[in-house]
C-alpha cells in the first residue's frame, strides 16, 4: 500500500524537504518526524517519535531516507503523511478501506531550509533546572521532571518563552513591565519572570489579572514563598480594566477565554503598549453571530466549517485591528497542534504611535459581508 508513496519520494529532490510528518497511528507511537540535519560526519535524518509524549530521536543515513520511511510505516501504520518540501506539502491519507489518496498544494517556506543541527536548542525551561514555583504550580515533580500530565503545557510556555526571548535578544534596557491576561494558574507568568529576572537579569515586573479569586490568592502565596518581589497577581475582569496604572512595555495572554483576548488586544492598543504576544483560546462569539445570503453561504453551511471559519475571521480582525493602529503584525504557529489546538500566536510590535489608526474598507466590506459585530470591533468603534 506505501509503495506509491515511496515510489515519489525517490522522485523528490532531497535538498528540497524541509520535514516528513507521520500521525495518526493506533500504535503506541503517535506521530514521527523526520528532518534533514548537520552532523559533523554529514548530512542525515533525524527521527523524531513521540511515544507516551515522550521524544525520542535516532539519525539514520541520508541514502537510507526510502528504506527508513518504509520500515516506519509499516512498523506504525501511520495513515496521514505529509511531505513538506521548499514551496509545496505533498500528503496521504489512508482510508479505514487501506485506499490511498494523495493531496498537494503550495506553501511557502521562508529562506533556506534550515538544518536542526545549525539551531542551538534553546529550552530555557529544561527538565531538571531548579525553578522552585513550578514545583508548587504543578508543572515539575519534586524533582524537577515534567509531570507527564503537564507535558503539553510545559511546551506551550517554554515555545512562548523562547519566542519573547528571540524578540529581546538585543534588548538594552534594564527595566521591563509585563502585564499577563487571565493567568490562571500563571506557569506562564512564572516562566517568564524567571527568564527576565534571573537570565537575563532585567528588573522586570509583572502583573497577572486573572477573574479567579482563589488562584490569584494561590500565585502571590507562591510569589511570596519565593521572595520574587516583582510578580503579583490580582483578581480582576479584563473587560473592565481600561488604563495601565504603571508603564507597561509589554502584554501576553495564553488562552484567555473567549472575547478575553478582545479586551487585551484593546488595552494594549488604548494604551499603546509595544509588544504583544497572545494565543487566543476558544472563539464562540463570531460563531453566533455569522450569516451570509450571498456565495460566501457556502463556507457556513457546515458547523464544523462554520465553527473553524469563525475562529479564523475573529484572528484575521483581530490582526486587521492591530495592523490599523500602528502595529506589525505577524501570526506563528507557536507548538505543534498536538500540544494544542489553539496554537496560533500573535506577535504584534507597536511601530509607529503616533500614526492615527487606518480607515480600514476591507475590513468594514468583511464585517458587512458576514453580518458581524466582534468585540475588538466594537471596544475600538465605541
Ligand atoms: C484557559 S485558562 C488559561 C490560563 C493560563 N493562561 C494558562 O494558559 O494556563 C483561561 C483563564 O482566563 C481567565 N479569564 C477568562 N475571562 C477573563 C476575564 N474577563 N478577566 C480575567 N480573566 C479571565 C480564566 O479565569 C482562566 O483562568
Amino acid at each position: 500500500m506505501y509503495n506509491g508513496i515511496i515510489q515519489e519520494l525517490s522522485g523528490i529532490n532531497k535538498d528540497d524537504i524541509v520535514k516528513i510528518v507521520l500521525s495518526k497511528s493506533k500504535s503506541e507511537v503517535k506521530k514521527t518526524t523526520i528532518r534533514p540535519i548537520l552532523l559533523k560526519s554529514g548530512r542525515k535524518w533525524q527521527t523524531e517519535k513521540i511515544k507516551n509524549n515522550q521524544a525520542f530521536h535516532s539519525n539514520i543515513e541520508y541514502n537510507d531516507l526510502e528504506n527508513h520511511l518504509l520500515s516506519l510505516l509499516e512498523e506504525y501504520g501511520f495513515s496521514e503523511i505529509y511531505f513538506i518540501l521548499k514551496g509545496k506539502t505533498i500528503s496521504y491519507r489512508v482510508s479505514k478501506k487501506k485506499k490511498l489518496f494523495r493531496n498537494e498544494h503550495e506553501t511557502e517556506v521562508k529562506g533556506n531550509i534550515v538544518f536542526s543541527h545549525d539551531v542551538p536548542k534553546k529550552y530555557i525551561l529544561e527538565e531538571g533546572v531548579q525553578i522552585p514555583p513550578l514545583v508548587d504550580l504543578g508543572i515539575f515533580d519534586g524533582n524537577f521532571r515534567v509531570k507527564k500530565s503537564m507535558y503539553d503545557k510545559y511546551k506551550q510556555i517554554n515555545r512562548f518563552v523562547e519566542i519573547i526571548a528571540d524578540e529581546f535578544k538585543d534588548y538594552d534596557k534594564d527595566e521591563l513591565t509585563i502585564v499577563e491576561f487571565g493567568c490562571g494558574k500563571s506557569y506562564l507568568t512564572f516562566i517568564i519572570y524567571y527568564y527576565f529576572a534571573f537570565i537575563k537579569k532585567i528588573n522586570v515586573k509583572i502583573t497577572g489579572f486573572d477573574l479567579k479569586d482563589e488562584v490569584v490568592k494561590h500565585c502571590n502565596a507562591v510569589a511570596g514563598k519565593y521572595n520574587y518581589k516583582n510578580i503579583r497577581f490580582i483578581t480582576g475582569d479584563i473587560s473592565k480594566i481600561e488604563t495601565c496604572q504603571e508603564h507597561t512595555d509589554m502584554i501576553i495572554t495564553l488562552h484567555a477565554c473567549d472575547t478575553a483576548t478582545d479586551y487585551a488586544l484593546y488595552f494594549a492598543i488604548k494604551n499603546k503598549i509595544k509588544y504583544i504576544f497572545s494565543v487566543p483560546c476558544c472563539q464562540h462569539e463570531v460563531n453566533k453571530q455569522i450569516s451570509n445570503k450571498n456565495e460566501f453561504s457556502i463556507l457556513l453551511r457546515h458547523g464544523l466549517y462554520k465553527e473553524r471559519f469563525s475562529a479564523i475571521l475573529t484572528d484575521a480582525i483581530r490582526c486587521e485591528v492591530l495592523q490599523d493602529h500602528g502595529y506589525e503584525v505577524d501570526v506563528v504557529e507557536f507548538v505543534d497542534f498536538e500540544n494544542t489546538p489553539k496554537n496560533a500566536m500573535i506577535r504584534a510590535k507597536l511601530k509607529d504611535k503616533h500614526v492615527p489608526p487606518r480607515d480600514n474598507v476591507h475590513l468594514k466590506k468583511l464585517v458587512n459581508e458576514f453580518n458581524i459585530n466582534p468585540t475588538i470591533l466594537r471596544l475600538i468603534n465605541n
